[in-house]
């Protein structure tokens, strides 16, 4: 079986990223003497690649929310910990690595590696090339993916690990039958004894301090929690659709995941496209609202307090 190889990098292409991120302007990261591009943007972290030929052909994620060394080196830890379990439970991963850097502010930051897949095989762009039969081939795969997840979770209650099952985080090539990757590891949710090992406070990290409050008290506990249940899971993978405007794929797909279920998880009640709606709704207004609130802080740190704002937001995202 196809497994993911630890990415090891040369002491030179480790300055190049401990100089990129001293050089790091995080309103403006792509104009940087070490010449990169950004491939992806999430909530928490940006995924770029350099064209300096040490760094070549793998995708970095900078991870910049840690504030000791005791921090990163216990996220290091978990995020190797998560690849093992999805690697001896059968989910594949691309090759992937963990590398240390400081800070301006003299803060440890992370670059986590991967290498570097093609564009077109990240499923949420892979479903706008192929046809709805074999988008339908695609969601079976990584339903019967993520099974494996609930599988050992089954088997072992209260230590769980939790899965992102938006097509974004997976890569697929229809022609080769044992291709589908998880490429989302940096979010190493995992539960022992019952106890989340994942530090929420990261995640509050991100958040703007006018809403910290409001977030520990209403939403923390439900993001994280929705990474658990396989239900949920699938409804957020399938309410995406209308982020990547592939509406027309919303009532196929409920059609593979609810004959999915009821054949393998009985227990499990259908998920109805009203759900769905709703979930995307609530949703986008979430993030969007988020999102706003982080560019006021932002505005607010830089500008009024003159303050750095060590982290890189997301463009305008169509939701
Ligand atoms: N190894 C890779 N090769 C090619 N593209 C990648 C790779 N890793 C990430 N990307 C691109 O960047 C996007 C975001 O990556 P990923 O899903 O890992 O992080 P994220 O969703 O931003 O995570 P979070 O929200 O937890 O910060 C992916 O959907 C993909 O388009
Ligand atoms: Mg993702």
């Amino acid at each position: 079986m196809t497994k993911a190889n630890k990415i090891r990098i040369t002491t030179n292409a480790l300055n190049i990223l401990s100089d990129f991120e001293l050089n790091l302007d995080t309103a403006n990261p792509e104009t940087n003497k070490h010449a990169v591009k950004i491939i992806g943007y999430g909530e928490m972290s940006t995924v770029f690649i350099f064209k300096e030929k040490p760094l070549a052909g793998i995708a970095f994620k900078r991870m910049a929310l840690f504030e000791t060394e005791a921090e990163a080196t216990y996220y290091e830890k978990l995020y190797l910990e998560y690849h093992e379990i999805l690697s001896k439970i059968g989910i594949v991963t691309p090759d992937y690595g963990c590398h240390k850097v400081t800070s301006r502010q003299g803060k440890p930051v992370l670059y986590l590696s991967q290498k570097l897949l093609a564009p077109e095989s990240i499923c949420h762009k892979l479903i706008h090339t192929i046809n709805i039969k074999e988008a339908n081939t695609l969601l079976l795969k990584v339903l019967e993916t993520m099974a494996k997840v609930v599988k050992y979770n089954a088997k072992n209650p209260g230590n769980e690990i939790g899965l992102d099952g938006q097509l974004s985080n997976w890569s697929f090539s229809l022609n080769k039958k044992d291709s589908l990757r998880y490429l989302d590891t940096s979010t190493p949710l995992m539960k022992k004894n019952g106890a989340e090992q994942l530090d929420a406070n990261l995640f509050l990290r991100i958040c703007p301090s006018m809403l910290v409050w409001v977030i520990k008290l209403f939403f923390l506990k439900d993001v994280v929690t929705r990474y658990y249940n396989f239900r949920l899971i699938i409804i957020d993978l399938i309410a995406n659709l209308f982020k990547e405007k592939k509406q027309e794929l919303i009532a196929p797909f409920l059609i593979i995941a609810n004959t999915y279920l009821q054949k393998n998880y009985p227990q499990i009640k259908s998920i109805t496209e009203k759900e769905i709606i709703a979930y995307y709704k609530e949703d986008a207004l979430i993030w969007r609202i988020f999102l706003l609130f982080r560019k006021i802080e932002r505005f607010f740190r830089t500008k009024i307090l003159r303050r750095p704002y060590n982290l890189i937001l997301p463009g305008k995202i169509n939701r």
